[in-house]
This record gives structure tokens, C-alpha cells and sequence, in this order.
């Protein structure tokens, strides 16, 4: 192609031939709910609010093969039953301090047909970087059945690990990455992201923190090739990352930079540095392992992937299992209301 202008990372993926890989693909929202099958198993409800992407096999606990029970998702990889979520983001009104929820902002097309995302989150999974492959360097090893990770920590109060991040965004430019809340109005929303540990220590399907059985590489904004895994943790497995745009503008009115601090706040009432995610993974069978092993499975998907409508897609959904209203101004976050909250703190949940 020849072109004096830069082209945005997508015009550019679908002109590259082959030699690239890592999938890259918008999941509508499943659900918000408190519910947390790897921070806190069994938890019904969990501590705090999430919103949920992926397949219908979430529920408060979740072991074995989730690929094999789901039966529809709402990712557009349409084997993919994995389950990706974050702390849904809130507003709290400076003046009157209620709280109400802020809403994921649907997932721009990508390529291959993904129009019509309803909410959710952007995922990928890389081999090394956005624009290269390390299959002759390293195999990359799809995840077990069963297998789940948490990356950032709730509790953390001084700065997120490198990987998970801010960006202000007016128009369509995302703006600096930084690693807490944006400090003035941001015109199109708010948009994170988040770098999961690539490296496994080949046994553990989950540990008490859910991030021990992983290393953490990542040493770096954006997508670059991690480092190679050490030998406590030496199977290397497919960078995972999602990203999310929140839609703060509505809230804009609301809020005077010059006189208020940031108003915007994770549904855990954390800092900025508590930003964090988890992952369940659900691909069937061996659909990712496949995804993985070829060069041309870059972006929007290969021949051997399935993919589907993202009208399909947003047809999947589970049922509500805590019963609780989640919309509107409220006094507090679900959950968070310091009569009613149950203090079990004893150990991490996210
Ligand atoms: C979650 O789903 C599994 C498998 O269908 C089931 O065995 C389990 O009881 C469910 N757990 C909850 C809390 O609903
Ligand atoms: C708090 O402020 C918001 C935004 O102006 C408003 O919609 C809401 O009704 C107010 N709530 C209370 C309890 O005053």
C-alpha cells in the first residue's frame, strides 16, 4: 500500500500479509452484576459491581471446562466462551455525593464485519507484539480448561502495574497513557486498559491471589514483546489484554475540574492504581491453541476460527442471580453501603 499518512492500526492490519499474529475482537456486555467466580468463588454476591463479557457459563462458581457447558457468547470469536471482566467505573456527583454508573461505550467495528457491539470490551490475544509473531522463537501455549488470572490488585494505592492504564480521550485521539485517573474532562470517555501476566507456571490453574501461578513481563505501556518467561514460570502463553471505554462525557456538566476532585471512581471505591481485570478462560476445545499456531491468524480472526454476527452475539445473556437495581442515582455503590456490608476482608478478592 502506498500512502503518505499514517494509517490507524487497523487500515494497517488489514494490509499486512502474513507473518503477524494475535486476534483482536469487540464482546458485547453479558451482564453487570456482582458476581466474581475468580476473585471470589461461590461469592454470591461478590463484593463489588462488575461488567461481564463472553459466554453463558458465568455464574458465581465456575470450574472445569466452561467452553464445553456455555452455549452462546457474546464475543464475536464465536468459540470463544471465555469470561472477561473489570469493576464497572462510576460517577459520584460533587455536590450531592450519589453515585450512579457509567456505561462501557460500545466497542468500535474492527474489522471482519464487527459492527453493532453492544457495551463490552475490545480483547486480544498476541504473540508478541501488535505487528509480529514469536512462534519461531517460543511456542505459545494455549490455557487449560479451567484456568483463570487476575491482573492489578484492589488494595493497591500507590501505582497499577505497567500494563494497566488511563487515557483521556477527546475525538477519537486516546490522549497520554497514565497510570490513575485522568485529571480533567476528557470529551470522549475514559478508556483503560489491561495487560495480563504472559508467562505460566504450567500447573496451577488459579493460586490464592489468583497472579502467583503467573509472571508478569510486562514491563511497559502498549503492546511490546514480553521478555522471555523465567524458569518459575516457563510456559508462555498467548498476551492476553482487554480495553474499555467508559463514557464519562454525559457526566461533564456535572463536575468542575478547577474546584472538585476527580469524580470518577472504580465500584470498589479504590484509587486509580486499584484498576484490575480478570480472565476465565472458555475457548472450545482446541479453537485458541489453533488461533495461536498460525501466522495468519492476525486481527480479525483465520479460516479456522469461527466467528459470528455481533446481532448474534448480543442475543446472549445469563440471568440475573443477585437481584439488585444497579441503575439511576444512588446513595451507594452496590454493595458499598458500610450498614449492610458484610466486612470479610481477610483476603483479596478483585
Ligand atoms: C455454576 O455452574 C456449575 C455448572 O453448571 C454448577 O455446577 C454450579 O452449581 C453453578 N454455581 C452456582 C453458584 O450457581
Ligand atoms: C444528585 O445530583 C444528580 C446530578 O445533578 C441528580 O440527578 C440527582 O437527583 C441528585 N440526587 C440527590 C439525592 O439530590
Amino acid at each position: 500500500m502506498k500512502s503518505n499518512t499514517i494509517p490507524t492500526l487497523g487500515a494497517a492490519a488489514a494490509f499486512i500479509a502474513t507473518a503477524q499474529a494475535g486476534l483482536r475482537f469487540p464482546c458485547s456486555t453479558l451482564t453487570v452484576q456482582r458476581l466474581d467466580p475468580a476473585g471470589q468463588p461461590g461469592a454470591l454476591p461478590s463484593a463489588h459491581l462488575h461488567m461481564i463479557v463472553g459466554g453463558n457459563a458465568f455464574n458465581a462458581t465456575m470450574e472445569g471446562d466452561v467452553g464445553e457447558r456455555a452455549t452462546c457468547t457474546t464475543c464475536q470469536m464465536s468459540e470463544d466462551f471465555s469470561n472477561y471482566w473489570v469493576a464497572n467505573m462510576y460517577f459520584k456527583d460533587p455536590k450531592n455525593g450519589t453515585y450512579h454508573r457509567v456505561m462501557p461505550k460500545p466497542v468500535q467495528p474492527l474489522l471482519g464485519g464487527s459492527n453493532g457491539a453492544q457495551g463490552g470490551l475490545t480483547v486480544y490475544y498476541t504473540q508478541f507484539d501488535l505487528s509480529r509473531d514469536n512462534l519461531k522463537q517460543q511456542a505459545i501455549k494455549a490455557f487449560p480448561p479451567g484456568f483463570r488470572m487476575v491482573v492489578g490488585n484492589p488494595t493497591e494505592t500507590k501505582k497499577p502495574h505497567a500494563g494497566l492504564s488511563y487515557q483521556c480521550m477527546s475525538g477519537s485521539n486516546r490522549g497520554t497513557i497514565v497510570s490513575t485517573w485522568p485529571t480533567g474532562k476528557c470529551s470522549n470517555g475514559i478508556f483503560t486498559t489491561h495487560h495480563f501476566a504472559p508467562c505460566w507456571d504450567g500447573k496451577n490453574l488459579d493460586t490464592p491471589n489468583h497472579q502467583d501461578h503467573m509472571y508478569n513481563t510486562v514491563t511497559s505501556e502498549g503492546f511490546t514483546n514480553a521478555p522471555a518467561c523465567p524458569a518459575s514460570h516457563p510456559v508462555r502463553v498467548p498476551q492476553v489484554t482487554f480495553e474499555v471505554e467508559w463514557d464519562t462525557n454525559k457526566f461533564n456538566n456535572l463536575w468542575d475540574p478547577k474546584t472538585d476532585k476527580n469524580p470518577f471512581q472504580w465500584s470498589f471505591e479504590g484509587t486509580g492504581a486499584g484498576t484490575h481485570a480478570d480472565y476465565m478462560f472458555g475457548w472450545k476445545g482446541d479453537s485458541l491453541q489453533r488461533a495461536m499456531d498460525k501466522s495468519e491468524c492476525f486481527y480479525d480472526g483465520c479460516g479456522s476460527i469461527k466467528k459470528q454476527a455481533m446481532t448474534e452475539a448480543n442475543k446472549c445473556t445469563v440471568k440475573d442471580f443477585v437481584k439488585e437495581d444497579i441503575d439511576g442515582w444512588v446513595k451507594y455503590m452496590p454493595g458499598q453501603d458500610p450498614s449492610s456490608k458484610p466486612m470479610v476482608k481477610k483476603s483479596f478478592s478483585a
